[in-house]
């Protein structure tokens, strides 16, 4: 389970960097994060992408900061207001994915429950500093820890889908939900190298996801470094792709899914799982619990980034630029996670308890 591409480099104190997204994979150069500033500024620009990873950069900006005394906090007071100023900072950078802001408010319970038995200043920076180099542990973990989201997602598509035992599958993908966008495996497209590596993968289609080109560029890069069997397509080919070749799954990552099961992901998802019940086809999100919002009964409640005109074109013209759609849950077939695959309703019933 090789990380073949290092998304963040940090050490505690001394340097913070980043793989510039926007640069692959033609160049792999990395940015160097000093502050929080930085870190909102990279995940504006989209040098760093993907649900999981914007988190994970979230809080190491936070770290650098605090790691490298940039700013001077006196006393517990003043460290808490820093640390709920820079976390309301990096969720507003792109507030459509949960995981910046479920961290970040996790960030902020913590820190309050150890500020209640703790005054000395320097003592609760150093578990700030503990609890996010833990999560980004925890976050390799999650993705590598037996792989658990591919394993799941790559059982429960064969069982349904593999026409006989031999029978290898073909299934689509959209955007890029690999080591960069995680810190390690992926969730979509841990499915996907975990199908490949049983051998029960023929061929993953992959749409080149404009107006980012995260699939042209960044999965394209990933598949070949896997040496995946792979093609990609036009965003407008998805229908006549499922019309021609035999896709058994389309399997897509999140960057929210909230408790009727109705999933945020990349803009072009949405016509993807219409596409697929129009042909039978399965429609599955993989997505860790981190990327599951609770507190959100219905997808009309998630706020959807709006993106500049420019990404689009150059000349004037007038451009509406959603960066995500909203995938209703009655077109979703299963939700994969690190513990298992759920209907959107056993979801529901899971997170109710
Ligand atoms: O705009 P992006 O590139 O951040 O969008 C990314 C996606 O939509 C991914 O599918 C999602 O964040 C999950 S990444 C594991």
């Amino acid at each position: 389970m090789e990380n073949h591409l290092q998304s963040v480099k940090y050490k505690r104190g001394e340097y913070f960097q980043v793989l510039d997204q926007l640069k692959v994979p033609h160049e792999l150069v990395y940015r160097d994060i000093k502050s929080v500033e930085d870190a909102v500024d990279a995940i504006k620009r989209m040098q760093v992408r993907g649900a999981p990873l914007i988190a994970i950069v979230g809080c190491f900006g936070i770290a650098i900061e605090l790691g490298k005394e940039i700013v001077q906090i006196d006393d517990k007071t003043q460290l808490l207001s820093y640390i709920r100023e820079k976390i309301q900072a990096l969720i507003d950078a792109r507030p459509t994915a949960v995981n910046m802001r479920k961290e970040g408010l996790r960030l902020i319970d913590f820190l309050e429950e150890k500020a209640k038995s703790r005054d000395n200043v320097s003592i609760l920076k150093t578990d700030v500093l503990v609890w996010i180099e833990d999560l980004y542990k925890l976050d390799l973990e999650t993705n590598k820890a037996s792989c658990a989201i591919g394993k799941h997602g790559a059982e429960a598509i064969l069982q349904k889908y593999r026409k006989n035992s031999e029978g290898k599958i073909n299934v689509l993908t959209i955007c890029n939900t690999g080591s960069l966008a995680t810190s390690g495996y992926g969730t979509a497209l841990g499915v996907i190298r975990a199908l490949h590596g049983n051998g029960d993968l023929n061929q993953v289609y992959f749409t080149e996801t404009r107006p980012y080109n995260q699939g042209s560029r960044l999965t394209a890069f990933e598949l070949l470094v896997d040496k995946i069997p792979s093609t990609l397509i036009c965003d407008s080919a998805v229908s006549w792709l499922m019309k021609n070749h035999d896709i058994s799954a389309v399997i897509v990552g999140a960057d929210r899914v909230v408790k009727n099961g109705d999933t945020a992901n990349k803009i072009g998802t949405y016509q993807l799982a219409i596409a697929a019940k129009a042909h039978g086809v399965g429609f599955y999100v993989a997505a860790p619990f981190s990327s599951i919002d609770p507190t959100i009964s219905t997808g009309d409640q998630i706020v959807i980034e709006e993106r500049p005109g420019t990404e689009v074109t150059q000349i004037g013209t007038r451009v509406w630029n959603p960066a995500f759609d909203v995938t209703p849950a009655n077109l979703i077939t299963g939700i994969i996670t690190e513990i298992g695959v759920f209907t959107p309703e056993e979801l529901f019933v899971k997170l109710d308890n």
